[in-house]
């Protein structure tokens, strides 16, 4: 246990991930609270505060710290505050909202800094979100492999806007149309911390910039293998009152679809902020920063 002055850390796995206990995010935080939350956020990637019993409103303001609140594009919000959306799995219903591991929204232009998520029902065991540190996928991989990468962009597409809510009835779509897209360098760096990581997943890299599709699958096939190691990364056991933060810059995630026996049975529904990022930094432009 890492005792914080205003909290206590305990790490989850090896290579990431903290349970928090002992602080009251409804309450105003000092600022000394708050730079110890920053220090944990970058050091352990995630963060799971425990017990805690927040209204809406208060998740928000929360989430807010860390920058503007921007809703999901395709999946409708909540009456009072559309930014935040609920991801809801109705018993009976056998399908993860995120079945590959990912990071949030990456065919945005800005991919999120981060995202808050609240559990509010959960199965009495089960149906973890389980996470992966993409500084550590991007350390382990040999020299061959990183230069190969260190200078390449790839694709990353959204897929059919419906795909994030018609399979769940009690998701709404928001209606929109067409699907987005933007190009990413497939090596970033930290803005904080000047670490780099990978940043690609089956999930939305769609190819390499400047190669075929027949050409990148393979390279594409593989880091996702070599990201999703799970001696790379932690597993979030959720209770009602847990409320999750990650660094969508460095991490991937996804919910594991154990819905069978018991856990089936009951409802799931969790709450996201999700956080406004910047256009992820290559290593050139880093560089080309830090050099003056
Ligand atoms: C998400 O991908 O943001 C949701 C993860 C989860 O429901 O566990």
């Amino acid at each position: 246990m890492q005792t914080f002055k205003n909290f206590k850390a305990k790490p989850i796995s090896g290579a990431m991930g903290a349970e928090v206990f002992d602080i009251d995010l409804s309450e105003d935080l000092s600022s000394e609270a708050w730079t110890e939350i920053q220090e944990a956020f970058h050091h352990y990637l995630v963060l799971i505060f425990r017990d805690q019993n927040l209204t809406d409103q208060q998740q928000f303001d929360f989430s807010q710290r860390f920058g503007k609140i921007i809703p999901h594009p395709y999946v409708k919000g909540l009456p009072e505050i559309p930014e935040i959306f609920k991801i809801i799995r109705e018993p009976g219903e056998s399908f993860s909202w995120d079945g590959f591991y990912h990071s949030d929204l990456m065919f945005l232009k800005k991919p999120p800094l981060g995202a808050t998520l609240y559990a509010k029902e959960c199965p009495p065991f089960g149906a973890d979100t389980a996470f992966t540190n993409m500084y550590l996928a991007y350390e382990t991989l040999s020299d061959g492999m990183k230069a190969l990468l260190d200078g390449l962009e790839a694709e990353n597409e959204s897929g059919n806007p419906q795909k994030y809510s018609n399979k769940y009835q009690s998701m709404e779509e928001l209606g929109k149309k067409g699907a987005m897209g933007a190009i990413h360098p497939m090596v970033r760096v930290h803005p904080k911390t000047g670490r780099k990581a990978l940043f690609s997943t089956l999930a939305f890299t769609k190819r390499i910039k400047g190669m075929t599709d027949s050409e990148s699958a393979p390279i594409l096939n593989y880091l996702y293998e070599h990201s999703i190691q799970a001696h790379l990364g932690c597993r979030l056991e959720w209770k009602k009152g847990s409320l999750a933060l990650w660094d969508n810059r460095v991490c991937l995630h996804h919910a594991v679809a154990d819905y069978f026996g018991e856990v089936a049975k009951h409802r799931r529904v969790m709450q996201r902020a999700t956080i406004e990022g910047e256009e992820p930094i290559s290593i050139k432009s880093y560089n080309e920063l830090n050099s003056n």
